[in-house]
């Protein structure tokens, strides 16, 4: 057996991605370990969806450089986006680095490991779904499935379309056999990954059937999924949240502005009023539905206008969280030439602006919630409150609770005794 060491950066597709590589890798005669100088491969598996993430990972690459020194043998390399977006560039900026594999080039890696010399293998596969390859999941009640890969969409800001290449669909008896497999294994919860999830389709099987069809296996009882695209959002899809209980009341909607003028340079395909159509939309087929999103700000030409317009679109959803950016120019995106008309200090005080309205938003609407009983699904220990459990409630929200006897995988009635912005806390009645 060799040694495989992983770090991964970004998103959950990579989280995903990271337990197939190590599915992968497992058959082709590696174990995983947790020591990076116990290591034979050293991988980094990483994000290009801003600057900030592609030099934190380079920091780390000059950081683990040093276990090179010591053992010249280990293989050291990236996967993932930003290997794609830097390709051979990284020979300079990183000359060090052994391998550099693009996320449709793992079905290779063992192979290419196994002949030792240094290698780039960044090809774009149009069908490449690694439907076929088991991933090596962590344990839990929660499993992450990707159900396509790529991105169609081309918003102006994002490199996902250049890296991760064109959409494309798991076949949906491969979804299913994978939901029952992690049933069988003790899962209680699936969560379906994808750039833009609910574009998910496999001829007649769309989004919303593929839900409907999932909703049907036993043993899963909670059905999450991340990220769905607004323009996606069809009647079928709707329907279906509608329809299948175990489809929980949580949707991560991603906005980027509320402004019409930004949400058109940014080739979103919707304008704020179509969104907001949307979120009323989604609320009527799941009541008492927690939303999240994505919001960036300083994208190239946001006047204090715009902005007002995220602002105020903020205030009138009520997202339950958010995650909030300053615009990051990525090489190879039609926006990236484009000059940049905000500051970064002006970009810092709108996120600031943002988060302070968001953090107020969060602790609002969970304080609200005090007094209330949900069907909390058990994770485990919470970490910090040592015998209290920690779970999540169907909206997802983070909850600490005390209850005897319970264990993880069970689902317990826990009223809210107190919240913050980021978590419940509460006792099983
Ligand atoms: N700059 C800042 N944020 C970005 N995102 C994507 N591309 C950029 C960029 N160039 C954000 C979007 C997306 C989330 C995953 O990352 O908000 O929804
Ligand atoms: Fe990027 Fe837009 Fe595709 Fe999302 S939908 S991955 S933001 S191009």
């Amino acid at each position: 057996m060799r040694a495989v060491y992983v770090e991964t950066y970004g998103c959950q597709m990579n989280v995903a991605d990271t337990e197939l590589l190590l599915g992968h890798l497992g058959r082709g005669g590696y174990a995983r370990t947790d020591d990076p100088a116990a290591a034979d491969v050293i991988l980094l598996n990483t994000c290009a969806i801003r600057e900030r993430a592609e030099e934190r990972v380079l920091g780390r690459l000059g950081e683990l450089q040093h276990h090179k020194a010591r053992r010249p043998e280990i293989q050291l390399g990236l996967a993932g986006c930003m290997a794609q977006h830097l390709r051979d560039k990284l020979t300079t900026r990183a000359p060090f680095v052994d391998f550099v594999v693009g996320p449709d080039s793992y079905r290779r890696l063992p192979e290419m490991l196994a002949q030792g010399d240094a290698f780039v293998d960044v090809r774009l596969g149009r069908d490449e779904t690694y439907a076929d390859i088991a991933p090596a999941r962590a344990a839990g009640v929660r499993a992450w499935l990707s159900i396509m890969r790529g991105c169609d969409k081309f918003c102006t800001f994002c490199v996902v379309p250049y890296v991760r290449g064109r959409e494309r669909s798991l076949p949906a008896n491969a979804v299913l056999d994978q939901v029952r497999a992690v049933a069988a294994n003790g899962y209680r919860e699936v969560v379906f990954l994808g750039q833009t999830v609910n574009a998910y389709r496999d001829g007649e099987v769309d989004f919303g059937e593929l839900l409907r069809r999932t909703a049907a296996i036993d043993g899963i009882v909670r059905i999450r999924f991340t990220s769905p695209h607004p323009a996606d959002m069809t009647e079928s899809v709707i329907a279906a949240l509608a329809e299948c209980k175990k489809v929980c009341p949580q949707i991560h909607l991603p906005l980027q502005s509320g402004s019409d003028t930004v949400l058109a340079r940014m080739e979103r395909g919707y304008t704020r009023d179509e969104y907001l159509r949307l979120v009323e939309r989604l609320r009527a087929a799941k009541p008492g539905l927690a939303l999240s999103t994505d919001i960036i700000v300083g994208f190239p030409g946001e006047s204090d206008a715009d902005f007002e317009a995220t602002h105020e679109l903020m205030r009138t959803v009520r997202y339950d969280s958010a995650f909030m950016f300053k615009y990051s120019p990525r090489e190879h995106t039609k926006s990236f030439g484009w000059p940049e008309t905000v500051s970064d200090a002006e970009k810092g005080q709108r996120l600031q602006a943002i988060i302070a309205l968001q953090e107020q938003t969060s602790t609002a609407i969970n304080r609200a919630l005090v007094g209330a009983t949900f069907d909390v699904l058990v994770e485990g220990p919470a970490r910090r409150s040592p015998g209290w459990l920690a779970g999540k409630t169907p909206h997802f929200k983070t909850t600490v609770f005390s209850a005897d006897g319970a264990q993880a995988g069970d689902t317990v009635a826990v009223r809210v005794t107190s919240a913050n912005g980021h978590t419940l806390v509460g006792e099983s009645v």
